[in-house]
């Protein structure tokens, strides 16, 4: 059956300060690491030998994965010593592969929650003859994304990296982060220096002539990169509108983990998960939202679309709406954040101290 590498080595700066403690794919999503929810997805689709490309806080995944056996993989862990990007990390692992010259190998960034049909990428792989084939799909603003032209049998004719003017825009296709190899492609990536699958080894292969074939997919798709992006997958999962087999619980509106405690009259809504040991006080709102393990949301607080860190506290009463509190952080009583606010882990924010609106 077809290998996989999962990339999980980058800094996941745009995710900071949930990125301080915690390298991305470790970020609960659900209730489950999020890295959780990709192997499960691998493993239905019949995966089963899957090399990990860590580097940034790489001695964490092990210890919680394993060997995989517990999901039926056979995991193995390769820690670059310096980071050397998307394309260097492939290089970087393949000499765990045991599949052939000819033989398809999967790659998929670990930042993507999405319901992408694996085995059809791996059909249209087989079934072009291609060196490459990539997951694509369509997003109403490709700006901040590298676009992939295909002609009309899907072959992929340019890679044009965020494109800034209209002229640019030539397409509404996007690279999604899911990749087909041939093996003895992956073997023609520089060794043992940086180097960027999406700005150079693809940019070269077609270059060079290559056959890189690009399959739309326009399933459930989602980059989670960025605070607002993480809180919607994770919400999305606990709703059943993105598909995983690794959500630990029936999904509906509401998620909470066994030893978390939520007050009788707390209103948990919109795909909100609380993980173990936090605790949700009596006549607080929840609506949306990620709260971590062993935080604490006190009484009559309200927070929508926001990610509470792991041990941080949440004051009465205080406002939270897109905001992200970092691990440890104390957010004091009758604050109100919104917008993108970002507060660092361990910061303590004094009782009414911050509003975006009159207290009265
Ligand atoms: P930002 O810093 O927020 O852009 O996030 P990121 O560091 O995760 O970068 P990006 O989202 O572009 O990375 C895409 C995928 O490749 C993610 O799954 C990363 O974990 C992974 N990745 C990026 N750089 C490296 C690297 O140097 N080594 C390894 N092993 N993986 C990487």
């Amino acid at each position: 059956m077809t290998e996989a590498i999962l990339l999980v080595g980058g800094k996941g700066t745009r995710l900071r300060p949930l990125t301080v403690n915690t390298p991305k794919p470790m970020v609960p999503a659900a209730g489950v690491p999020f890295l959780t929810h990709q192997l499960a997805r691998a493993r239905a689709a019949g995966v089963e030998h899957i090399v990990l490309a860590t580097s940034y806080l790489a001695e964490v995944f092990e210890p919680y994965f394993g060997d995989g056996s517990s999901l039926g993989l056979h995991l193995e862990y390769v820690t670059e010593e310096e980071p050397l990007g998307t394309g260097g990390a492939i290089r970087n692992v393949a000499h765990r592969l045991h599949s052939g010259p000819d033989d398809p190998v999967l790659i998929f960034n670990g930042d993507i929650l999405t319901g992408l049909d694996i085995p059809a990428l791996v059909e249209v792989h087989r079934a072009s003859g291609a060196e490459v084939s990539l997951h694509l799909t369509r997003v109403p603003d490709p700006r901040a994304f590298g676009l992939v032209p295909t002609d009309a049998t899907g072959r992929v004719t340019a890679f044009l990296e965020k494109p800034q003017t209209p002229e640019e825009i030539v397409t509404d296709q996007i690279n999604a982060g899911a990749y087909v190899f041939r093996r003895s492609v992956i073997d023609t990536i520089p060794a043992g220096r940086p180097v960027s699958v999406e700005r150079e080894t693809f940019p070269e292969l077609l270059a060079a002539g290559a056959h890189l074939q690009g399959m739309v997919d326009s399933t459930y798709w989602l980059d989670l990169g960025t605070p607002q992006a993480f809180v919607r997958g994770s919400a999305d999962l606990v709703l059943g509108r993105a598909p995983s087999p690794a959500v630990p619980g029936r999904c509906g509106d509401r998620l909470v983990l066994p030893s978390a405690r939520v007050a009788a009259d707390a209103k948990l809504t919109g795909g909100t998960v609380v993980c173990e040991g936090a605790t949700v006080a009596p006549g607080a709102r929840v609506d949306g939202s990620v709260v971590l393990a062993g935080a604490v949301v006190e009484e009559g607080a309200r927070i929508s679309s926001s990610l509470i860190g792991a041990h941080a506290r949440i004051g009465a009463r205080t406002i939270l709406t897109h905001s992200v509190i970092g691990d440890g952080a104390t957010v004091g009583p009758d604050n109100e954040l919104r917008d993108g606010a970002r507060v660092w882990c361990d910061a303590v924010l004094p009782a009414a101290s911050l509003r975006f609106s009159s207290d009265q």
